[in-house]
């Protein structure tokens, strides 16, 4: 097969950060030392990393300009101020709450509105956003399309199943609802775009039962591309009118601007109930800071908004969403099986497909994981046993996770696709040799959220083999 060609970058490097790889000794050591968790290692000690795209952004020349022009005043900050109305242009609703993060938006709006026992139904809920549900009481379901795990590139698997919401109204009634959410694009499911059709007929069935209808729209700029690129009737539509039509359905956002924000730091809620957006801000006041700044520095809202217009632009999209796929066409040529099509944020490769002779319980993902270290110094993330398996905290219940994935998320403007192509020469090398790769089995776990603590040993001697 003949390789793919790269897509050229709309920009050209000013400022530049070395990264250094270090030696396959040193590295077999380091991993050593983390017990054989990636996220022990230091950032010095990694070459590409691919743990994720939130944060992680490049910042442009215009936004390390706006970064100088920062009001730092407590109240009324002319830095909040440009936030608000960029906010408003995009969003189209009356309140702006700005938070630190994605998390922290999350945790306001449920500790307002959430009353214990409530559902809050979402296409996929994100970690966070179940977890804070969780902690208020609620009880987050997810109800993803029934052509979610089709193995044929379809172009919209993020959407929402719409007969099981309306089932649901109808079995539980809308009192025992607190919202209806909706994830663009749909990471937890790979970075899944999301239909207009689909928003759309979500939109009416919560108008119809008078329901709250918000956004988690972390990506929302990547979703609104797909949108463009794959739905018909919106070929020609400027990705910022897309997006009002899309945010014209709902009652509110709340954002990660830590993704299409282009920022390292941020996030906020937008909303049109006037009640809701002062119970909000009574709140925000104790735990996150005063309205206008959210937790953040009015420098960080400067940043934010020449990010969220500069993400909107056609041709950074089109290289972003097209670096994405070239990544995944390549890794598909090194012998990785992925989820197809590939999402807008990141390549999730089929660790379960690949190493078939390692079990569920023995971790095929984390030993691709790992291998992907000692390989070539590259950090990817476990999706699988090891993040979803393990035990309940709260019933005690034994837990599964769908299915054994590894993630290689692209943080925004930050690699180049001679990089790209060096982490497909190290799946290559992997791949050449996948049957010497061994499981591993957990020594130490925490109650909550293991894998990020969790210590791991390993089951076979293989995984050592295959990398000295
Ligand atoms: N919603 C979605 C869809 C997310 O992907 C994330 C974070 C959050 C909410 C929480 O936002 O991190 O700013 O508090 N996702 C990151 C990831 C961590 O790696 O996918 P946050």
């Amino acid at each position: 097969m003949e390789k793919p060609r790269q897509p050229t970058e709309p920009y050209r490097v000013k400022s530049v950060e070395p990264i250094k790889l270090l030696a396959r000794q040193e590295r077999q050591q380091k991993i050593e030392q983390a017990h054989y968790n990636i996220f022990n290692i230091d950032a010095a000690d990694i070459y590409i990393d691919l743990l994720t795209d939130s944060g992680t952004s490049a910042m442009s020349n215009r936004q390390w300009a706006a970064l100088m022009m920062g009001d730092e005043s407590y109240a009324g900050a002319q830095s909040f101020r440009r936030f608000e109305k960029v906010v408003k242009g995009i969003f189209g609703k009356k309140f702006v709450i700005p938070c630190h993060q994605g998390r922290s938006a999350e945790n306001l709006m449920f500790s307002t509105i959430l009353k214990p026992g409530q559902y809050v139904l979402n296409n996929t809920h994100f970690d966070t956003t179940r977890g804070n549900t969780q902690h208020k009481g609620g009880i987050a379901v997810d109800l993803p399309c029934p052509e979610v795990d089709a193995p044929v590139p379809l172009p919209f698997k993020g959407d929402m199943d719409t007969r099981r919401l309306e089932a649901f109204i109808e079995e539980h009634g809308r009192e025992k609802i607190a919202m209806v959410m909706m994830t663009v694009t749909n990471n937890s499911v790979g970075g899944q775009a999301v239909s207009m059709k689909n928003i759309k007929e979500v939109s009416r069935i919560c108008k119809k039962h008078r329901l709250p209808f918000f956004f988690d729209c972390a990506r929302f700029a990547e979703n609104c591309f797909f949108i463009r690129r794959d739905e018909p009737g919106y070929e020609d539509k400027p990705i910022k009118e897309i997006a009002a039509e899309m945010f014209a359905a709902c009652d509110g956002v709340m954002m990660s601007a830590k993704k299409d924000g282009l920022a390292n730091i941020g996030g906020f809620i937008a909303l049109d109930d006037e009640e809701l957006y002062q119970r909000i801000t009574d709140l925000m006041i104790l735990v996150e800071g005063f309205p206008t700044y959210g937790g953040l520095a009015g420098r960080d809202l400067d940043i934010l908004a020449v990010g969220l217009e500069e993400v909107m632009d056609p041709d950074y999209l089109q290289y972003r969403i097209d670096q994405v796929k070239y990544f995944g066409d390549i890794l598909m040529q090194a012998g990785m099986p992925i989820v197809e099509p590939t999402g807008g944020h990141a390549v999730f490769i089929d660790a379960g497909a690949l190493l078939g002779h390692i079990p569920a319980e023995q971790f095929p993902g984390q030993a691709l994981t790992v291998a992907f270290y000692l390989e070539g110094g590259v950090r990817v993330v476990e999706i699988g046993s090891l993040m979803f398996g393990g035990t309940d905290p709260v019933t005690g219940e034994k837990l599964s996770a769908p299915r054994e994935l590894v993630r290689l998320a692209v943080p925004r403007r930050v690699y180049t696709n001679s990089h790209l192509d060096y982490i497909a020469e190290v799946a290559a090398r992997i791949n050449a040799r996948k049957e010497l790769l061994g499981g591993f089995k957990i020594s130490y776990q925490s109650r909550f959220l293991r894998h990020f603590t969790c210590k791991l040993e390993v089951i076979a001697p293989r995984n050592v083999e295959v990398n000295s």
